[in-house]
């Protein structure tokens, strides 16, 4: 069985690649390397991209039609880059507010 993994490159999703492997399915790994390590992805199949990213994304399905789930990883669990991307986010709502 072939499985997306969201934060593929993080703690949890690494482990859940490594025991798909074990069990003889085919983990598909999908990270921005935020905070993820490059070194988690070595040998698998692996994009380098925001969960966002939609155009990515739609290539992913795209090259692997055979993907039957997805397990959802991905997240930033510092406080600190937590807060730090939602006060950018919050920056850029308030820049698209003002030119609505
Ligand atoms: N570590 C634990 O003991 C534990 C326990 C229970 C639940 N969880 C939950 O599991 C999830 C993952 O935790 P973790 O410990 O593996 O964290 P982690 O920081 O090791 O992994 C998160 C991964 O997500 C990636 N990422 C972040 N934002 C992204 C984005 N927008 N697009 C693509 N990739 C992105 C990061 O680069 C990183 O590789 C979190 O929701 C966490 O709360 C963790």
């Amino acid at each position: 069985m072939k499985v997306l993994i969201s934060g593929g490159a993080g703690y949890i999703g690494s482990t859940i690649a490594s025991a798909l492997l074990d069990g003889e399915h085919t983990p598909v790994l999908l990270d921005s390397l935020v905070t993820g390590r490059k070194e988690f992805t070595k040998d698998r199949i692996f994009y380098e991209a925001d969960i966002a990213d939609r155009a990515m994304v739609r290539t992913i399905f795209s090259d692997h039609p055979d993907i039957e789930a997805t397990i959802h990883c991905a997240a930033l669990i510092v406080v600190g880059i937590g807060c730090q991307t939602l006060r950018v986010l919050q920056r850029k709502c308030r820049q698209i507010d003002g030119v609505l």
